[in-house]
């Protein structure tokens, strides 16, 4: 038997020694201040909890090593330190998505107890572990040192208030909220009766499947049901432009990513959910993946139904050849941009019930919650009005969460179990799972007259959308239409094509 306080209270733990406090925090206790950021890997520091007096990324921490520890998560920091470490983050900007936030403001109590008048380079060393995607950290530090400032003249702070009007800074919608942990995210939301669900995602980039054997995941007992392609009663495609991508790959179907989905699970744990996944037997003809977008131009087919080049912008303006001639300086050269994991840290989760009048309501992170029901509504076969979409401001999307993900999957699921279900993702399945920034190959070549003003543009442009549409062409679009910069060049030649 384990004893520990929990902001305060005493608390005995005879369960898995093996368990990270995270877990038993979130799960066991409903504390949900401290978030999942990066599934156990210990490098994002939004577990951040207080543990005997110091900082401590509660995702790596054993229950095992707890006992007669003090735990105090921000729901059990004094008001007055919170209120003002709170409203230092809201008032410098350092609340952007805020997913991040809870674990930096426990870092900064546990920082300020020890140093209440840190330097710069102090505060940059305390807050390394952490990760945020949104602030690039100057707002961080600001925020650190104001909340310094006031709590050693025993200040009480207030949110900035502002005229509201345009060309003024205004604190973020929900920020304080979302600061001290109590704004949910989709993760953070519990619903009575709810199931959790986990996906086996494709063991090849590119294979035929031969068959998918479920019936072990099926024994396992506390699992609800195991979910192929064959359920979805609608349409087994969607996108967000071209309808390119399936929501499983079933028999006799062939995969296009690791992110592909072969099966889903749901069962009452969210860790039967993942042992069930492991027991389903897929059998595959393992084929040769494209993943070299000049092959892929004028190669075999990926998707059968378009070629590989589906989309090619092109404009032209005044006479390109006559302009090079009479160009006194031309320049050229490749440029390349690389594929970017958007690094959002909030990983993809969604929760759908049913709605008990024949439709659905699915609470989502996405960017784009028509879109959501458009497409979920397809995959069920409901009219549109039959699925509510409800946004939950994300953690952080940058373009990577404008694709259904998973809420197409957590919507199947619960309309056939007609039962509240939620999806979450690790953090290396978000990875797996959601597209990347394209990367786009530029032959460019620029010419300048005497004076060194452009007056031509030559582009020839390669994007790289991966194994689905996704937004590939959008992008290409403006690589195209971006391609001058902010100049006016009279003379321009530009291709820019999607494969
Ligand atoms: S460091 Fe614990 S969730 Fe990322
Ligand atoms: S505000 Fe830090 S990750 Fe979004």
């Amino acid at each position: 038997m384990i004893q520990f306080t929990v902001n305060g209270i005493k608390k005995q733990f005879s369960g898995d020694p093996e368990k990270t406090l995270l877990e038993y925090l979130r799960n066991d206790l409903k504390i949900t201040s401290a978030k999942d950021g990066c599934s156990g890997q210990g490098v994002c520091g939004s577990c951040t909890v207080e543990v005997n007096g110091k900082a401590k990324m509660s995702c790596t921490l054993k229950m095992k090593k707890l006992d007669n520890a003090e735990i105090l998560t921000m729901e059990g920091f004094p008001e007055y330190i919170k209120d003002t470490i709170a409203k230092a983050f809201v008032n410098k900007g350092a609340v952007q998505c805020g997913f991040c936030t809870p674990g930096l403001i426990s870092r900064t109590k546990v920082l300020l107890q020890k140093k209440p008048d840190p330097t710069i380079g102090e505060i940059q060393k305390a807050i390394k572990p952490h990760l945020c995607r949104c602030t690039g950290y100057k707002k961080i530090e600001d925020a650190i040192v104001y909340a310094a400032d006031a709590l050693r003249e025993n200040k009480k702070l207030e949110i900035t208030k502002t005229s509201g009007k345009i060309g003024v800074p205004h604190p973020k919608y929900q920020a304080y909220q979302t600061a001290i942990g109590k704004r949910d995210f989709v993760e953070d939301i519990r619903l009575e009766g709810m199931l959790y669900a986990a996906l086996k995602f494709s063991d090849h980039p590119k294979a035929k499947v031969l068959s998918i054997n479920t019936e072990d995941a099926e024994k396992l007992p506390g699992v609800h049901r195991v979910f192929t392609a064959k359920d979805i009663p609608g349409e087994k495609k969607v996108g967000l432009i071209l309808q390119d991508w399936s929501v499983m790959i079933g028999e006799g179907e062939t995969t296009h990513y690791i992110g592909d989905v072969i099966a889903g699970v749901v069962a009452e744990t969210e860790k039967i959910a993942r042992e069930a996944i492991e027991l389903i037997n897929v059998q595959y003809e393992v084929l040769k993946p494209v993943t070299d977008v000049f092959e892929a131009i004028d190669g075999e087919r990926v998707h059968p139904e378009r070629p590989n080049n589906f989309n090619t912008t092109k404009f032209t303006r005044g006479d390109i050849e006559e302009a090079f001639a009479k160009a006194k300086y031309i320049s050229k050269g490749r440029y390349e941009t690389q594929r970017i994991e958007h690094g959002f840290l909030e990983k993809e989760a969604a929760i759908a019930r049913p709605d008990g009048k024949g439709g659905l309501e699915l609470f989502s992170q996405s960017q784009g919650v028509y879109e959501d029901r458009r497409q979920v509504a397809m995959i069920l076969e409901l009219p549109e009005e039959k699925v509510r979409v409800t946004l939950v401001p994300n953690g952080g999307g940058f373009g990577g969460k404008e694709d259904l993900s998973i809420q197409g999957h957590t919507s199947l699921f619960a309309y056939l179990l007609d039962k509240p279900v939620k999806l979450a993702l690790t953090r290396s399945e978000s990875i797996r799972l959601h597209p990347k920034r394209h990367p786009v190959f530029m032959d460019m070549e620029v010419g300048a007259d005497e004076n060194g003003k452009l007056i031509a543009l030559r582009l020839r442009a390669v994007g790289d959308t991966g194994a689905y549409a996704s937004v590939g062409d959008k992008v290409l679009e403006r690589v195209a239409g971006h391609a001058a910069g902010g100049y006016f060049i009279p003379n321009i030649d530009i291709e820019a094509k999607t494969v």
